[in-house]
């Protein structure tokens, strides 16, 4: 099959067939990890007729599908069931608030109870009854009104859950408050709001420890965390960290959107409606998002499928208390087989060495580079720059002094194909920056793919740290984590002739200057165990 389906992924979530988009009610409970997910079962595409799909997993890599657990039914839900999340209430009680679209084509807001909460695979969910729970409110239109997050709950015990929205040409999180989770009322201002932000999607509110990467859970509030609000629009997760005074209801963000290239993402490239929970086993907070596809509608009909889930990546806030760090969970490291190793390699100038001994198709890397000679950097004024335009213009086959250097994956042996994750080191006044760019123009030789660069600065000074990347390669889709973290970029590529066992993968310094390999380690990944699930007997 992977023969025919060259572009489906060993380790990546997807499901066997039709369209998947936004991970929904990610959680932890009873020993279950829980991921479900806005699918369409008729079709490769969006349409009406969105379902929850729900899978299970004991290690966030292997999943077991189970049935549908939201279809729509009742008049409050009657078009699809859309994009929402699970709250754990007091007791173990786990809950879902979703969006479902009406009879109308409305935005409401609904919950769901589990149908019996001593099964751990939580199978059966029950709408409740007295659904909807919030509808539209005034000056809100009824296509602007959906994706609760987490609730949390207040010191005085009060419950309360952000909506995204858009109203007054402000992008906003509409915020709630119950006593009994049933009965809400809109506060009177919105948690958030920014004129320099279209409609929220799957907004996210949470805390984040400031002196340790484990993560809290969402009602923790005191002094030792800061809190994260996240916005899905313009195609990108963007996020802002502050302060959350509760007793006004304010938060309080370190700088407002921009609605420039200098805000926040979490990722750079392909990666979006995402959503955090706190994984209470291993005391973390855990990111997920809908990656999608970057070549046509018509192609995803022929594949038959379209959307991957990112591999979950563990979130913190880095030590400098400006932005978050992402990683792998470290459970991905499980699947790796066949490690090969180069350690000192000096690279110089226009040099290529090819790693073998790895399924390069299905394969995870980590690389640091050393830079002798720092202060021979070209310099760069990069308060002035948009970094994804430096990429673009500056891409891989534009030799500069350091830099283009980093690994060509997804490649020919001849290197037709290639796409080129990599690093330049520019001096800016006092200090320097690392920019990482992800280029995908040579990444096939297909047309009509999407083959935006993409591109960030990574925020680590090379006097002090290596310059190091982390990529996880599957078939259609590379996950780059640059400066341990600090900046991410996920592309979708599709290969003509580097597909399965014909892809390779090199290390390469297009750079005047030479650099040094201080180490890599790569693994051949294998295949995770991902089952189907769906009504009974309706999928196989
Ligand atoms: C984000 C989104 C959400 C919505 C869902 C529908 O991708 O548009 O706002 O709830 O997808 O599938």
């Amino acid at each position: 099959l992977q023969a025919e389906q060259p572009y489906r992924t060993a380790y990546h979530f997807q499901s066997p067939q039709n369209w998947l988009n936004d991970p929904n009610g990610p959680m932890y409970y009873k020993g279950v990890y829980h991921l479900f997910y806005q699918y369409n079962p008729n079709s490769a595409w969006f349409g009406d007729g969105m379902v929850w799909a729900h899978s299970a997993s004991y290690d966030l890599i292997n999943w077991f599908g189970l049935d549908h657990a939201l279809v729509p039914s009742e008049p409050f839900d009657a078009i699809s069931c859309w994009s929402g999340s699970a709250t754990i209430l007091p007791g173990d009680k786990p809950v879902i608030l979703y969006t479902g679209i009406d009879a109308n084509y409305n935005q409401v807001q609904n919950l769901a109870n589990p149908k019996n909460e001593s099964d751990p695979l939580l199978v059966e969910w029950v709408k409740y009854s007295r659904n909807p729970l919030m509808t539209p409110p005034d000056g809100v239109k009824g296509d602007n009104f959906r994706d609760p997050t987490t609730a949390w709950q207040g010191p005085d015990g009060t419950w309360k859950v952000v909506i995204g929205s858009y109203s007054n040409s402000q992008g906003m999180a509409i915020l709630y408050q119950s006593q009994d989770f049933v009965h809400w009322t809109m506060h009177r201002d919105p948690l958030y709001s920014s004129s320099k932000t279209e409609m929220w999607e799957c907004p996210d509110f949470f805390p984040v420890s400031i002196n340790s990467t484990n993560g809290v859970d969402t009602s923790v509030e005191n002094p030792s965390v800061r809190h994260v609000m996240k916005a899905s629009f313009n195609s990108h997760d963007y996020y802002i960290v502050g302060t959350y005074v509760t007793e006004q209801e304010r938060f309080l963000p370190d700088a407002d959107f921009t609605g420039t290239s200098s805000d926040l993402r979490f990722d750079y490239g392909k990666f979006y409606a995402s959503k955090s929970f706190f994984d209470g086993k291993k005391n973390r907070r855990i990111l997920c998002a809908w990656v999608n596809e970057s070549d046509s509608m018509e192609d995803d009909l022929k594949k038959g499928w379209s959307g991957l889930q990112s591999i979950p990546r563990q979130i913190w806030l880095d030590l400098n208390g400006k932005q978050l760090v992402q990683w792998p969970v470290e459970e991905l490291n499980s699947l790796r087989d066949n490690e090969v190793y180069v350690y000192d390699k000096q690279l110089e100038s226009g040099s290529v060495f090819e790693v073998s001994g790895i399924t390069a198709s299905q394969a995870d890397i980590e690389i640091m580079f050393e830079l002798p000679k720092l202060e021979e950097a070209e310099f760069i004024d990069t308060s002035l720059v948009d970094p994804q335009l430096i990429c673009d213009k500056q891409d891989a086959s534009v030799t500069g002094k350091f830099g283009p250097f980093g690994l060509l994956a997804l490649a020919t042996k001849d290197l037709t194909e290639q796409t080129a994750i990599f690093f330049r080191v520019f001096r800016d006044h006092k200090d320097y920056k690392v920019l990482m760019c992800s280029d995908q123009k040579r990444s096939s030789l297909r047309n009509e793919l999407d083959k935006t660069t993409y591109g960030a600065f990574v925020d680590i000074d090379p006097q002090r740290e290596m310059v190091s990347l982390r990529t996880l390669i599957d078939h259609s889709i590379i996950e780059s984590f640059g400066g341990k973290g600090r900046s991410v970029i996920t592309t979708r590529v599709y290969p003509k002739l580097a597909i399965n066992d014909e892809a390779h993968l090199f290390a390469f310094n297009n750079g005047s200057l030479s650099v040094r390999v201080s180490r890599l380690n790569a693994w051949s990944m294998n295949k995770a165990q991902i089952t189907a699930g769906g009504e009974p007997g309706t999928i196989s």
